[in-house]
């Protein structure tokens, strides 16, 4: 008679601290994302339907399967799954405010002075809300001020967010957006099976290149002299050292005079770094 195999729920004990530390430091040495003991039972919970659909009989199995050498794939679903991508449009309006309001006036002719265009990065981009948010606010400002030719660079980690922010494709009920008349000017809405949700328009999306990137690979495959970075909520699932790294990196990566930008609930206090602080969460690379 076939032996079948119990079909475990997978609680949060099923995950041995061994088995834990397995999978917490492979999430580290990719992604340099931080799993202490109390996310022990949010790894669980958010791996069990996946160890099921594999067929594996416990966590131990899984543990096998990603060390083995053909654990790359299984490995990008464990980062994809273990992110936390919670984003929406416009959020923390103030940054996006800023931009318009101090940062393109100054940043525009500086562009076009250097005879380029105006580039910025947001560099842990989710389902994509943050750049379009960015990329609207370029194509507002350029619809009352002159701009050089403008671009938004989009990653992220996850490759099922990159997939999302290069399709675009919202719920209806989760674009909320400054003003109502950015609706019909940057989105179309869905007609048919697609009826509830809204596209960005293709204007918009092909000014936005969307790119798997880990914020620790060596190089970045977006352009140096960034005018400015959108980095926001994402640091803090990094430990010290790797924000310090980071930090280094993306000041690297902008113009003389380019502006990085961070969450409202992150900070760079207890970072030794080269850029001057201009507001909580708006740094600058000095001229
Ligand atoms: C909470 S979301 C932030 C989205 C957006 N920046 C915002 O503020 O609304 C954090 C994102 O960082 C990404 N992330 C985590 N570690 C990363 C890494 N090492 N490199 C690139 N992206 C990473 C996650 O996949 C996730 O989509």
């Amino acid at each position: 008679m076939p032996v079948s195999r119990p079909t475990m729920p997978f609680p949060e004990q099923a995950l041995s601290p061994r088995d834990f530390a397995f999978l917490s430091r492979l999430v580290y040495e990719r992604s340099r994302i931080c799993l202490g003991p109390e996310h022990r039972p949010l790894v669980a919970s958010r791996l069990a339907r996946h160890l099921r659909s594999l067929g594996c009989a416990g966590f131990s199995d899984y543990c096998a399967i990603l060390d083995a050498p053909t654990g790359t794939d299984e490995i990008e679903f464990l980062i994809d799954t273990i992110t936390t991508n919670h984003t929406h449009f416009f959020r923390e309006r103030a940054h996006f405010e800023l931009l318009a309001g101090h940062l393109l006036p100054t940043l525009g002719p500086r562009a076009a002075t250097a005879g380029r265009p105006l580039r910025i990065w947001s560099a842990a981009a989710a389902s994509g809300e943050e750049p379009y948010s960015l990329a609207i606010v370029m194509a507002e400002f350029a619809r009352r001020h002159p701009l050089p030719a403008w671009r938004v660079f989009a990653s992220d980690i996850s490759r099922r967010m990159v997939e999302r922010c290069r399709l675009g494709i919202y719920e209806a009920g989760k674009v909320a957006l400054p003003t109502a008349d950015l609706l019909p000017r940057y989105f179309r809405r869905g007609f048919g099976p697609r009826e509830g949700y809204y596209r960005v328009r293709p204007e918009i999306r092909r000014a936005v290149t969307v790119e798997a990137v880990n914020l620790f690979q060596d190089p970045y495959p977006v352009p140096e002299a960034l005018d400015v970075v959108f980095c926001r909520n994402v640091m803090i699932y990094f430990d010290a050292p790797s924000r310090a790294q980071l930090v280094g990196r993306l000041f690297e990566q902008l113009a003389p005079g380019g502006y990085l930008v961070i969450g409202h609930t992150e900070s760079l206090l207890d970072l030794r770094h080269p850029f001057s602080q201009l507001s909580p969460s708006v740094y600058t690379r000095p001229l």
